[in-house]
């Protein structure tokens, strides 16, 4: 684990954001369609109403380079030097969902590849984005985050099918006069592989493969590591938790981003919320967030901003940013 403060004289720094959604939903009620649920449970325990699902012929890589052209245009580039995809439900095991992306957007012979870190995943490429522009390897690089989900989830297992959506964000990490990219924090500790994973329900007669959770557990984990991971960014940084902008955690459940809040003592109008018509979209949480934040208005050159991740691994990572756009 390390957080350290920028100090390089090369810095890095987001220079486009771009979001993609597919454009299906299902609601709370589609789902007490399925399994046995409500509206009401799902509201009070996850603070969740809608999440996308990506179509039928819709893939990864798709959304992703939706994603990737918005912010690409953005950042008034045709190229870039490297394509890191963050994503643990790639369409396929190879090629990488970055190699399709790099196809779909008709990029030079450039290096691209995959990294599965699952919910800190966009976080944990930024991480290595931001170290191949300060060291010289690179002078952007292209972070996707996209996540199908929805492909992943056992939709007869309630505590685990209301959770989840689909969708991507991008971002582009470029060499900069001013360290955008303040710090970034990353750390996983594979002791607690069982709390999240993809695999059959242990106890299960039939064994079918998909996401199986131990809520309860991950919430305590969950909430513990994402105040850790903001406390160090804000040390790093030499900022007080008391003076960022925004705070943008992983979307995963509104109870766990308000416990979260609640112990840091940051009020709520400073954080960022868009689960309820989201879900949980794993590695694309915080990519998509920036874009949204960002694309609303609520971003502005100059804020101060802390992100913190938290995923099966049980992995967490978190960055700090100056917003520069
Ligand atoms: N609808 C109705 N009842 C439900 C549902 C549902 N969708 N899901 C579970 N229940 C029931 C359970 O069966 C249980 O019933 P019982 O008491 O008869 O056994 C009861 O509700 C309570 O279940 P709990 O699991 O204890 O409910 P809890 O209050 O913990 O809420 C939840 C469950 C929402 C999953 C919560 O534990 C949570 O938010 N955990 C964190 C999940 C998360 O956000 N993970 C993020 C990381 S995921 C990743 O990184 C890939």
């Amino acid at each position: 684990m390390s957080a350290e403060l920028y100090t390089h004289a090369r810095h890095a720094a987001i220079s486009g954001v771009g979001v993609y959604l597919p454009a299906d939903v299902i609601t709370n009620a589609d789902l007490a369609s399925m399994v046995e649920t409500s509206d009401t449970w799902i509201m009070e325990r996850t603070g969740i109403r809608n999440r996308h699902r990506a179509g039928s012929g819709e893939t990864v890589a798709q959304m992703g380079a939706q994603a990737a052209r918005k912010a690409m245009l953005m950042a008034n580039t045709t190229t870039v030097d490297v394509i890191i995809c963050a994503t643990c439900s790639p369409d396929t095991l190879f090629p990488s969902a970055a190699c399709l992306i790099q196809r779909e957007l008709g990029l030079a012979p450039i290096p691209a590849f995959d990294l599965n870190a699952v919910c800190s995943g966009y976080v944990y490429a930024l991480q290595v984005a931001k170290s191949l522009v300060e060291g010289g390897g690179a002078g952007s690089v292209l972070v996707v985050a996209a996540e199908a989900m929805t492909r992943l989830v056992d939709y007869g297992d309630r505590s685990t099918c209301v959770l989840f959506g689909d969708g991507a964000g991008a971002s582009v990490v470029s060499q900069s006069s001013v360290p955008g990219i303040r710090a970034v924090q990353w750390g996983a500790d594979g002791g607690q592989a069982e709390l999240i994973y993809f695999g059959p329900k242990q106890d299960a007669a039939t064994p079918k493969d998909a996401i199986r959770m131990e809520g309860r557990g991950t919430f305590r984990l969950a909430v513990d590591r994402l105040c850790a991971t903001a406390e160090e960014l804000a040390a790093a940084c030499r900022w007080s938790l008391k003076d960022i902008d925004h705070f943008i955690p992983h979307q995963a459940n509104l109870r766990i981003i308000e416990a979260t809040a609640k112990r840091l003592n940051i009020p709520m109008d400073k954080v960022f919320v868009d689960v309820e018509d989201m879900g949980n979209t794993s590695a694309a949480s915080i990519s998509l967030a920036l874009a949204d934040a960002y694309d609303s208005g609520r971003l502005k050159r100059g804020d101060k901003v802390v992100c913190a991740a938290f995923g099966a691994g049980a992995t967490w990572g978190g960055v700090a940013l100056e917003w520069t756009l």
